[in-house]
């Protein structure tokens, strides 16, 4: 579990670029838990999933990781980092061996692993976020954009966390490199029923087709959070801060109000299809 407790932190604190990021952050993260993170640029994603992983320390407040204190002047880095699996953004921009393999083999290759749990460990990532074997011996360089993210995604659950975060893991890729990615996080969710699994997002439709539970950050603080459903009708609020429930949503919104008995909760297009086909006979597929 993952436990937050009135974090605060500031950037360049006691200089005239003073800049507070967060704001007396409390939450609380299940184990097995499919998170979604979701607020406007600026509004502090980034710097709370660092905090998970001590890459930066809060000003004020601790945050425990399956409970230890990843915040204490003590804390054991390695293991934390260990245990906490972070993706960057454009992950692909850290990609440096001569192969895939090599380049997933890194991060266990400095745990001091055996030859052969490197070796194992290399090719059940790879096939966890969908690579092939034929894909090991080639240069990162060689590898489309969404394979390329997927390797630096692998290096990183090479070193089996328990807590993987992504941020923005979808950014600057074509639908399909997306999609590719959504469900590589799913399945990831669905294979490894003890792992909280975070990801970073701008797109309420990602959010909807992927995650369990969305957290939504605002200006720094915690706007709201609760399941896909609980979250997402709250479609007022989430437009107040900029936000958009899923086009899909307002569309079967529209299409309710207008008399046609559809359910409330839709938030993706397959599920639209499938109640719309129910409506009007047939079987929602296209
Ligand atoms: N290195 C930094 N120095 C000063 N301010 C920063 C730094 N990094 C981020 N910030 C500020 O902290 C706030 C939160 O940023 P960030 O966590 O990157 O947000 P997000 O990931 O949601 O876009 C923003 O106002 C940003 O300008
Ligand atoms: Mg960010």
């Amino acid at each position: 579990m993952i436990k937050a407790e009135n974090v605060n932190y500031i950037y360049q604190k006691g200089t005239p670029f003073e800049r507070q990021a967060l704001f007396d952050i409390n939450l609380e993260i299940a184990d097995g838990s499919l998170v979604a993170l979701i607020g406007h640029t600026g509004s502090g994603k980034s710097t709370l999933i660092q905090l998970f992983n001590a890459l930066v320390k809060p000003t004020s407040g601790r945050i425990l990781v399956d409970g230890i204190d990843v915040t204490a002047q003590k804390a054991d880095l390695r293991l934390i980092r260990r245990m906490v699996g972070l993706v960057f953004q454009y992950p692909e921009h850290q990609l440096f061996e001569e192969t895939v393999y090599k380049d997933i083999a890194f991060g266990p290759t400095n745990m001091g692993l055996s030859e052969k749990e490197i070796d194992e460990r290399v090719r059940k990532s790879a096939a966890l976020v969908g690579l092939k074997e034929k894909h090991l011996e080639r240069s990162p360089f060689d590898l489309s954009g969404g394979q390329k993210r997927r390797a630096a995604i692998a290096g990183v659950l090479a070193m089996e966390p328990k807590v993987l975060i992504l941020d923005e893991p979808t950014a600057g890729l074509d639908p399909k490199g997306r999609d590719d990615i959504l469900n590589t996080i799913k399945r990831l969710h669905e294979e490894n029923s003890d792992m909280i699994i975070i990801f970073v997002s701008h797109s309420m439709e990602d959010v909807a087709k992927t995650a369990e539970r969305v957290i939504v950050m605002n200006e720094g603080r915690i706007e709201t959070e609760g399941s896909v459903a609980e979250v997402f009708t709250q479609a007022e609020r989430l437009q107040r801060i900029g936000l958009n429930v899923p086009q899909i949503t307002l569309l079967t919104d529209k299409l309710r109000n207008a008399g046609f008995n559809l359910p409330e909760e839709i938030y993706t297009v397959k599920y639209a299809a499938k109640a719309i086909a129910a409506l009007v006979g047939g079987d929602g597929n296209a």
